[in-house]
């Protein structure tokens, strides 16, 4: 069944997945394309194939670029970043990687919030408040926006989420704990490479285990949803490089994974990726 934040968007149907060669392979049911992915029915009853395009696009789809290889990429962090939170106890929506651009996912109810934590200021938060980009805040700061694009994602308190009924304050609290657990195994790995983890999105999911519902990490983990920083030079290796111009998005998401050890092998940016099955 289409979960009712997909069928609110709208589209369903058959898609026939044409290969690198141009042979026909097995007719899938798409379920939803978004700006970044693709999420098509599952193998299995309550699961999904998410498949990560080059499609960069900023500015809520003002701005847009196709990426040779950022699907690739994306889709090789996220699962290193899932498995990663996966073995410290976090659950996500993480099954497999399929191939080059696709990954099995559980699927989930998500949860009409984009949910953000900062370290430093950076983005609306710098603008909003005045602050100098790259600030350190007293603290990690957790924040919720609620997903539409009409509305530009705006940001909500946790009152309007409650009255709304887009999560409980269990559900709250149960995200922030995450959020903030999300923070410390990012900061830290990402530091082990010399990057400063200065915020980060994540979208959380509910499932239902024995007519228990459980939140659990879905979407992506990929430096489209983080703001990295060299640490010692400063220079941004996230989605900020496309966001402002400042040079190749391939070359800064090549250069994190190179440096977490996720490059796969036999792709670099300098070779367009064909291989999609
Ligand atoms: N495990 C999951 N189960 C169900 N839906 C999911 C899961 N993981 C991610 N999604 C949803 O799949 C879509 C992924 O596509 P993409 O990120 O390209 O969308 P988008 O254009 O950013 O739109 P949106 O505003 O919905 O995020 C998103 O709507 C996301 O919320
Ligand atoms: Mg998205």
């Amino acid at each position: 069944m289409t979960p009712p934040h997909l069928a609110r968007k709208g589209r369903t149907f058959y898609e026939a997945q044409v290969t690198a060669t141009g042979a026909i392979m097995a007719r899938r049911k798409l379920i939803y394309e978004g700006k970044a992915k693709i999420l098509y029915e599952g193998p299995e009853p309550g699961t999904f194939v998410q498949y990560f395009k080059d499609d960069a696009t900023a500015g809520n789809g003002e701005k847009k670029e196709v990426i040779d290889g950022k699907g690739v990429l994306n889709n090789r962090l996220s699962e290193f970043f899932m498995t990663g939170l996966q073995r410290i106890g976090i659950p996500t929506h993480f099954i497999k990687r399929l191939n080059m651009r696709e990954q099995l996912i559980r699927q989930v109810e998500i949860i009409p919030l984009e949910i953000i934590v900062r370290n430093f200021a950076a983005g609306s938060m710098a603008k909003r408040l005045g602050l100098e980009e790259g600030l350190q805040l007293p603290r990690p700061i957790v924040e919720f926006s609620y997903k539409d694009d009409k509305l530009g994602d705006p940001m909500v308190p946790e009152e309007y989420i409650m009255a709304f009924g887009w999560a409980t304050q269990q559900d709250l609290d149960d995200i922030v704990t995450m959020a903030l657990r999300v923070n410390d195994y990012m900061s830290g790995v990402m530091a082990g490479v010399g990057i400063k983890l200065v915020d980060f999105k994540i979208e959380v999911g509910r499932v239902w285990e024995n007519d228990y519902p459980r939140l659990i990490i879905a979407d992506e983990i990929s430096p489209d949803s983080c703001r990295l920083w060299d640490i010692e030079t400063g220079q941004k290796l996230d989605k900020d490089v496309f966001r402002q111009d400042l040079g190749s998005l391939s070359d800064a998401y090549t250069e994190v994974a190179r440096r977490l050890g996720v490059l796969p092998s036999n792709v670099t940016h300098h070779t367009k990726p064909t291989l999609i099955n």
